[in-house]
């Protein structure tokens, strides 16, 4: 049996191969840009059994009803967040999509770690001074200070996998953390990480016994010196606590003048405009976005006031862009893996063809 699959872009060919060695017919949009929409739909509607789509693709109610017109079996994105893809609309026509979750949690993890850190000592202004040979001497603190990370406390907002594996790290930089989830209190996870922190301070290997607690969501801002996220973006009449917007004027309003917010979820978790009044107003010290609201950021955005430059790093959605985070065809390594073996899984009715058994599978509820 041949299938007809359509890739959005090309996930890596290591993983993509895959595919072709089934003898499957493989059409890739092999740009840096993600096709038009009605391209898309073009290609749904002319039968494909298998879609790979990334998070530039907006996979709506239109495409899925085109789907179910025309025989599409599956929707394989190559990304952990599907806020693109409309899950009540798949549910409806009962089309399974997958993402990848788990392969990218610890490349996301670190790289919010690494730009709190930049964030905080101010590393880009820093390596622009020696590129633009204005370092002229070392002096004790001109032209600036940054902000030590180790042994302060840090805000994990949303304790799925990411943000877990963000408390792990924080551990190791001698910090208190303070863990905030609407929906789900992994007790569990907290006396794990107490057990470690128990272990360090009788070895001596720290000062003090480093706390790990779950606190409500205006607490973990109020007495956070960093305050990470990792939820998924919701909007209105999506979750019960949407996170549309979660970081607005008044939480921002909530946090210290000497704190930090990172951000690599997604943009809409955070109101640019109150971020860009916030850091401007000196209601905080810092941030670090690796997404944005638009993303490629806009020309006019707010944040690129050149008064924030000191205080705001900002980058291009890289969080998971690690070689073998990205790229490895071993479903249980790379997201291009993971993305191709929920192709298979679907095509070749693997788990005895039930979606709900198939372990990338968002959407069970819809089987
Ligand atoms: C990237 O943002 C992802 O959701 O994988």
């Amino acid at each position: 049996m041949t299938f007809r699959i359509f890739a959005t872009c090309n996930i890596g060919d290591e993983a993509l191969e895959r595919l072709r060695q089934k003898g499957w017919q493989l059409e890739v949009y092999d740009s840096i840009e993600p096709p038009p929409k009605a391209l898309v739909l073009e290609k749904v509607r002319s039968g494909v059994d298998a879609l790979i789509t990334t998070l530039r693709d907006k996979i709506d109610e239109e495409v899925f009803a085109a789907g179910s017109a025309s025989g599409l079996k599956v929707v394989a994105q190559m990304a952990v967040g599907f806020d693109n893809i409309d899950r009540a609309a798949a549910g409806k026509h009962e089309i399974p999509f997958s993402n990848t979750a788990d392969v990218l949690t610890d490349a996301t993890a670190e790289w919010a770690f690494l730009i709190l850190g930049c964030a905080a000592r101010k590393s880009w202004p820093a390596e622009r001074m020696v590129r633009d040979q204005t370092w002229t001497t070392w002096h004790p603190w001109h032209p600036w200070l940054g902000d030590e990370v180790s042994g302060k406390t840090v805000a994990v907002i949303g304790t799925g996998r990411i943000g877990k594996s963000f408390v792990k790290k924080a551990v190791g930089f001698d910090m208190d953390v303070l863990c905030y989830d609407p929906y789900f209190l992994d007790q569990k996870f907290v006396e794990s990480m107490r057990r470690v922190t128990s272990v360090r301070h009788q070895e001596g290997l720290v000062k003090r016994l480093q706390q790990v607690e779950y606190v409500g969501f205006e607490e973990a801002l109020r007495r956070a010196d960093f305050v990470t996220l990792h939820v998924n973006l919701t909007g209105p009449g999506e979750a019960e606590e949407p996170t549309f917007h979660l970081m607005d004027e008044r939480r921002f309003e909530m946090m210290k003048p000497t704190a930090y917010l990172v951000n690599t979820s997604r943009g809409p978790v955070v109101d640019e405009q109150a971020l860009a009044k916030a850091l401007l107003e000196g209601w905080i010290a810092g941030a670090a976005l690796d997404v944005f609201e638009k993303e490629p950021l806009p020309a006019d955005s707010p944040l690129r006031d050149p008064r924030l430059d000191l205080k705001l790093r900002l980058f291009p959605h890289v969080a998971s862009a690690a070689r073998a985070t990205r790229l490895s065809p071993d479903p249980d390594v790379g997201m291009a893996g993971r993305t191709v073996q929920a192709v298979i899984d679907v095509l070749e009715k693997r788990y005895e063809g039930d979606p709900k058994k198939m372990p990338y599978i968002v959407n069970k509820e819809a089987f």
